[in-house]
C-alpha cells in the first residue's frame, strides 16, 4: 500500500499532531507524516514528532522579511519530501494567496468552532459570550480567507452553562482529536471530492438525529 505523504505544519503545544502521529503509526493508516514544520523554534509539537522518529523543521517568520519570502520556504521545505497534502495543526500564521493556491484542496486545517461561525483567536471565549448552546470543531480545506474554505467534516459539541473557556475548550479539543486522523484517512483513501464550496465523502453516512441542547424534557 502506497501510503499518502502529509506534512504537518504547527506554531504549539501539537496535540492534534499527535492524533496524527498516533493514527500514522496504526497499521493500515493510508498516511504517513513525512516532515511536521514549525514557525516556533521549541515548540512542544517538535518533540512529539521527534519522538515518533519523524523528520522536523523549524522556519522561524521572524527570518524573512516578507510573508511571501517564508511561504515560499515552507513551500520548498513541503515539496523536497514530496508531501501530497498539507495539514495545519495549530499554526498560527497567515498564509499568502500564493501559498494557498498552490496548495489548492490539498490542505486541510482544523479549528475550534462551527466555522462559519467563530473563525479566529478566542473563539471559547467568544463562543461563551454569544450564548450559543452548540459549538465544534471543523475540518476545511484551506482557502485565502482566515479558518474558510469547504467542510470535510464537523463535530457538534454541547456548551454547558457552567463552561469556562478552559473546560469548553477541552471538550472541543477532545472532539479535534476525533475528526483530524478521520479527515486525513477519508483523503488518503481517496474518498473526499471537492464540488466548489462542498464536499462529499464517499461512503459516509449521514448523522441522522438532532442535538438539542439543553435537551427537551419528556413529560
Ligand atoms: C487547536 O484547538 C486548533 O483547532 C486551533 O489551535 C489549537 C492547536 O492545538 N487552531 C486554530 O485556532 C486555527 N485557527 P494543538 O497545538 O494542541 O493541536
Amino acid at each position: 500500500m502506497t501510503r499518502l505523504a502529509i506534512a504537518v505544519l504547527i506554531s504549539g503545544r501539537g496535540s492534534n499532531l499527535q492524533t496524527l502521529l498516533d493514527a500514522c503509526a496504526t497499521p493500515g493508516f493510508p498516511a504517513r507524516i513525512a516532515l511536521v514544520i514549525s514557525n516556533i523554534a521549541g515548540a512542544a509539537g517538535l518533540e512529539r514528532a521527534e519522538r515518533a522518529g519523524i523528520p522536523i523543521a523549524v522556519v522561524s517568520h521572524k527570518a524573512f522579511t516578507s510573508r511571501e519570502a517564508f511561504d515560499a520556504e515552507l513551500k520548498r521545505r513541503i515539496d523536497a519530501t514530496g508531501a501530497q497534502l498539507v495539514c495545519l495543526a495549530g499554526f498560527m500564521r497567515l498564509l499568502s494567496t500564493g501559498f494557498v493556491t498552490a496548495f489548492h484542496n490539498r490542505m486541510i486545517n482544523i479549528h475550534p468552532s462551527l466555522l462559519p461561525a467563530f473563525p479566529g483567536l478566542h473563539t471559547h471565549e467568544r463562543v461563551l459570550a454569544a450564548g450559543v448552546r452548540f459549538t465544534g470543531c471543523t475540518v476545511h480545506f484551506v482557502r485565502a480567507e482566515t479558518d474558510a474554505g469547504p467542510i470535510i467534516v464537523q463535530a457538534a459539541v454541547p456548551v454547558l452553562a457552567a463552561d469556562t473557556p478552559e473546560t469548553l475548550g477541552a471538550r472541543v479539543l477532545a472532539s479535534e482529536h476525533a475528526c483530524y486522523p478521520q479527515a486525513v484517512r477519508w483523503i488518503a483513501e481517496g474518498r473526499v471530492v471537492v464540488d466548489g464550496d462542498r464536499v462529499t465523502v464517499r461512503g459516509a453516512i449521514g448523522a441522522a438525529q438532532a442535538l438539542v441542547n439543553p435537551p427537551v424534557e419528556t413529560t
